[in-house]
């Protein structure tokens, strides 16, 4: 299937409009209102990885444990699997907040183009979800053939989600790294003159194929990658704030000293560069070799 077709098709539905402007009331009140040290944990600022990508997991794997025993016990009369098809059921609805939580927070930071797919995406693992509540609740009260209806259901719509999370991922590059960590110059690069960068004003110079932000502070000039790892904003258009910078698309602010994350939606540091002067020229280079 056509990725672009895929977008195309999901971003003329126009109805989902309405879902889009709930979940961002939704994240608005809830994210948007609460500490950074929530919304960092939620992007998984803290693990260095998207955390909604590693918590989605549990979910998707339980309840594909739920229905394959189901199954099992559909086809074969058993009852010796429903102690654990059940306790699977169950495991992947707690999970599941836990995932909502951590996609609505990636959701509120992602593009136009990618928030309705998103909203879609969302709105099948909802309704998914819904499905296993129900099917836990039968399964509480010993009713089997609902239970394993409901669960059926929710399973169909878990793998129409899961796909569309994959489409995210893959095709829109929602959670991946764009920063530029190769193509960067091995041996010193003169990128400006000395004379040309100001006290405490963003400049973006070119240093082999990547784009490098250069600070100067006092007597000190930082480098680090210029192109904001969470969605590729330009941080020589951000705003500065101490030793750290702040990207002007969603806000993720990354220290100019070492390129770390500071502040979400990002989880990838920026790429460093080592940086200086000689004969009145800027020079830089990547960091993983600094010796000279
Ligand atoms: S591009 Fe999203 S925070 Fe920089």
């Amino acid at each position: 299937m056509d990725p672009t077709k895929i977008s195309a098709t999901v971003n003329q539905q126009t109805w989902l409009a309405p879902i889009e402007k709930a979940l961002e009331a939704l994240s608005d009140k809830t994210i948007g209102a609460a500490p950074v040290i929530v919304s960092n944990f939620l992007h998984g600022t803290w693990l260095g990885h998207p955390l909604h990508a590693a918590i989605t997991d549990v979910p998707v794997g339980a309840w594909s444990v739920t229905a394959t025993f189901d199954l099992v016990e559909l086809l074969s009369g058993t009852e010796d699997l429903r102690f654990a098809a059940d306790a699977a059921a169950n495991l992947g609805l707690v999970a599941a907040l836990g995932a909502a939580a951590s996609g609505l927070c990636d959701w509120s930071k992602a593009g136009k183009r990618a928030r309705r797919i998103g909203a879609l995406h969302a709105l099948l693992n909802i309704s998914s979800a819904l499905c296993y509540a129900v099917s836990c609740w039968q399964r509480n009260r010993e009713n089997r053939a609902p239970a394993l209806a409901a669960g059926f259901t929710g399973y169909g719509l878990l793998l129409a989600g899961t796909f569309l999370g994959g489409h995210l991922s893959y095709a829109e590059s929602i959670g991946i790294d764009h920063a530029q960590r190769d193509g960067g110059p091995k041996d010193w690069t003169t990128v400006l003159g000395e004379g040309e960068l100001a006290e405490f004003e963003p400049r973006r110079v070119e240093a082999g194929k990547v784009s490098v932000l250069l600070v100067k502070k006092g007597t000190q000039i930082f480098a680090i990658g210029e192109k904001c790892a969470h969605l590729g904003g330009p941080l020589s258009k951000g705003e500065l704030d101490g030793t750290s910078v702040q990207c002007p698309w969603h806000g993720s602010r990354f220290s100019l000293e070492d390129g770390r994350v500071l502040e979400g939606p990002a989880v990838y540091s920026q790429p460093c560069f080592a940086v200086r002067v000689q004969n009145g020229e800027i020079q830089v280079r990547s960091a993983g070799d600094l010796s000279d």
